[in-house]
């Protein structure tokens, strides 16, 4: 029975109604990375794990949640949406509350929703969830919610709800999604470009580390304060800068180096990061995938010691493949802190590749890495049945 299948299935037993079905997916970020709440630009795309739901609507005010994969209902009401003491319900529930604060008139609905997308991997399960929850109540009550407000709805309840003060690439990612190409987005203005990726000679390989070290998302908050302090040194010598985005390198070393070391190590990682994407987007223009993998593990040593947001695991894992000739780049990706590396790997020695990382891992760390072929899927979208 295929996913959608039983996730339907699952919701005509509890509620005795058909659904309304709708998918969001994971993402993968070739490279920019921590440089989307910096307005700077991001090169994510969707990929073919994703979150399936089911809703349909309710005659009252009640809202009832269940999760397939935690097999564990929720409950709430409409005029009483506040944090549960779970974290699964209040990615759903902040984007209730977010919709709701937004003026869009809602009813009382039945949910069930599971996925494929492996949670804490750094793939984006919450926001696939936030984005299908967004886009299924959009769908279901006729709300004509924008994609564009669909994305930032569900980063407002992130942001609001849950507590993590991310960026907008995942959800972006998430809704934006199209087969075969990776979006280009400037997270200072939302506009995107969408750019063909289809090498038949190259795959995405994730390696899994299989780790999520706590502190991921207070150190998430606490680097994104480090940038804003950053740019408030600037900007008491240029006071049109915004955010790192107008910053240069040069500004760094005069306004912020001499006052504080650990910020401008942070802030210099973002100034570079946001011009080697420029770079690689060339690099992608001349088909030159060598010189586009050279520049990923240029961004996992500026995480590993500037930005400081990578591990022991992770470190690991993109050492184990520097040497290899099949491998044309690698880094970590995401927030940090464990979840996965992102590799560009010849396609001929995918097998070859993956059992050399997954042997030298589990030589170090006691466990075997997870490994997925990422493949370049489309967006949030409604399933027909
Ligand atoms: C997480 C956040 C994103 C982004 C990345 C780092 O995935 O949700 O907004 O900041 O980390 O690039």
């Amino acid at each position: 029975m295929s996913h959608s299948q039983k996730i339907k299935e699952t919701f005509i037993q509890l509620y005795q109604t058909e659904p309304l079905l709708v998918q969001s997916p994971g993402r993968v970020n070739l490279i920019g990375e921590h440089t989307d709440y910096n307005m700077g630009l991001v090169l994510p795309a969707a990929i073919d794990k994703k979150i399936t739901l089911a809703i349909g609507k309710r005659d009252d005010r009640h809202i009832r949640l269940y999760s397939l994969d935690n097999q564990e209902n929720y409950q709430s009401n409409l005029d009483d949406i506040k944090p549960s003491d779970k974290l699964w319900p209040d990615y759903l529930l902040g984007v209730v509350d977010q919709l709701v604060k937004k003026g869009y008139t809602l009813g009382g609905f039945n949910l069930v929703f599971g996925g494929d997308i492996p949670q804490g991997a750094g793939l984006s399960s919450s926001a696939a969830l936030e984005c299908a929850t967004a886009f299924g109540l959009s769908q279901l009550f006729d709300l004509e919610v924008p994609p564009l407000s669909i994305a930032l709805v569900s980063q407002a309840a992130e942001n609001n709800f849950v507590g993590v003060k991310c960026g907008l690439m995942d959800q972006f990612a998430s809704v934006f999604g199209k087969e075969k190409h990776l979006i280009k987005l400037d997270c200072r203005d939302y506009s995107y470009e969408y750019i063909p990726f289809s090498s038949e000679d190259l795959k995405i390989v994730l390696f899994d580390t299989r780790v999520k070290h706590s502190l991921a998302s207070s150190a998430y908050n606490e680097r994104r304060e480090q940038c804003e302090h950053g740019v408030a040194l600037v900007k008491k010598v240029y006071p049109a800068v915004e955010s790192l985005r107008d910053v240069t390198e040069q500004q760094l070393l005069e306004l912020v180096k001499p006052i504080d070391e650990l910020v401008y190590r942070r802030c210099h990682y973002v100034v570079s990061e946001i011009q080697r994407l420029l770079d690689a987007c060339e690099d992608l223009k001349q088909d030159d995938f060598v010189s586009f993998g050279r520049r990923m593990f240029e961004t996992h040593d500026g995480l590993q010691h500037l930005y400081e947001v990578s591990c022991e695991e992770l470190d690991l894992l993109v050492d184990l493949v520097r040497t290899q000739p099949a491998v044309l780049g690698a880094r970590m990706m995401g927030g940090g802190f464990g979840g996965c590396t992102i590799n560009l790997v010849r396609a001929a020695d995918v097998q070859e590749v993956t059992e050399i990382v997954a042997k030298g891992y589990e030589e170090k760390t006691g466990h075997r890495p997870e490994i997925y072929i990422a493949n370049i899927s489309q967006g949030t979208s409604q399933i027909i049945n």
